[in-house]
């Protein structure tokens, strides 16, 4: 039986139909990025022509991308209708060093990225990652490892969201009793210098895969840490530098499945001394998580079949590894929480 569509379903409709297009207004964003088009426009107004010279794109589709980036607040057409400013939105995407939105927008631009999410069905169906069906059968982990450009755009969109969210856990956790810090998988090492620099007594060690290794020493490089930290090129897998004092392990036990984590979670515990404490960093989710959030917890899913969890769920799989849980900390207001946990005795 078909219902009577009235006026209000017109507007619900027509919801719908944007909701449906909103795929198309993203590659169209992810696509004036990877122009370049919100650094050009950051040096002043320009033309459709000069921009489409400066681009070397065809002018009229370039018109009509912009033409539409502008019904939803990207870029701003002038009266002429031919030449085009920022506006408070694109300007977020302008590529200076550090800035999170614009090293997102990158990472999600890559036809790889875009490519997975388009198997989304498979991973609903699987429980699993579409990267691999998405990419001729390579995993993530491997893209990110052998293909520059990727490796590039992943850890400069890992590094933002770590930096900024560093020194907040520093200030968090009071590492001043602590002696030798290791941060497992530390990524480029913006939280063992963060903790390195709030803590001039702590020395760190980081533990990474190979070929972040002389990323992370770049970043340690630059901050006043001289003299206090050291790069194992490792595995999580196989061994993790034993008898510090703290280990940290921030935003990489979500990359993986339960029992893979409880695996990692183990390593850590047998590197430990009986009273070494581990801090789980984590970005915690439940169902009641904004919009933001659920929908970067099913990214993990796509990209790498990991998912963002309860914090309940953290420390259940730290107590089937091992350990006893002595408490929750949160970080900011963004659900990122320090888990602490000790050796079961
Ligand atoms: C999402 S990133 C988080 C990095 C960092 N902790 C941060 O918060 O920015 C996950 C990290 O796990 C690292 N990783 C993945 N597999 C690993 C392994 N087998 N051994 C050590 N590190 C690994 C990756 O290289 C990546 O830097």
């Amino acid at each position: 039986m078909t219902e009577h569509v009235g006026p209000v379903d017109k507007a619900v409709n027509k919801e719908m139909v944007a909701l449906l297009q909103g795929a198309w207004r993203s590659r169209a964003i992810h696509v004036a990025t990877e122009l370049g088009l919100p650094d050009l426009l950051a040096e002043g107004e320009r033309t459709v022509d000069e921009l489409a010279a400066a681009t070397d794109t065809h002018a009229p589709t370039l018109g009509r991308l912009l033409r539409a980036l502008t019904t939803f607040g990207v870029f701003r057409r002038l009266p002429d209708g031919r030449t085009y400013a920022q506006s408070p939105l694109s300007a977020v995407l302008v590529s200076t060093p550090g800035n999170a939105e614009s090293t997102d927008a990158r990472f999600m631009a890559a036809g790889w990225h875009w490519a997975a999410w388009g198997e989304l069905l498979h991973t609903v169906r699987t429980g699993t990652s579409s990267f691999e069906v998405a990419n001729d059968g390579v995993s993530f982990w491997e893209l990110t490892k052998t293909d520059p450009d990727a490796k590039q755009r992943f850890n400069a969109a890992m590094s933002a969201v770590s930096l900024e969210e560093s020194a907040d856990i520093a200030r968090a956790y009071d590492f001043s009793s602590a002696r030798h810090v290791v941060d497992v998988a530390g990524g480029l090492g913006s939280l063992l210098a963060a903790i390195l620099t709030a803590h001039p007594a702590v020395r760190g060690t980081l533990l990474e895969r190979p070929e972040i290794v002389p990323l992370a020493r770049e970043l340690l490089g630059k901050a006043d840490v001289e003299g206090r930290y050291e790069t194992v090129a490792g595995d999580f897998f196989e061994e993790v530098p034993a008898g510090a004092d703290v280990y940290t392990i921030k935003r990489a036990l979500h990359d993986w499945d339960d029992a893979t984590i409880v695996r990692i979670l183990r390593r850590i515990r047998e590197a430990m001394r009986p009273d070494s404490v581990l801090l789980v960093i984590e970005g915690v989710v439940d169902e009641d998580s904004d919009q933001e959030a659920l929908f970067r917890g099913l990214l993990l899913t796509v990209l790498v079949g990991g998912q963002d969890r309860p914090e309940s769920d953290y420390r259940a799989l730290a107590e089937e590894a091992g350990f006893t849980i002595r408490r929750g900390i949160p970080v900011g207001d963004g659900g990122l929480r320090i888990i602490e946990a000790v050796p079961m005795a």
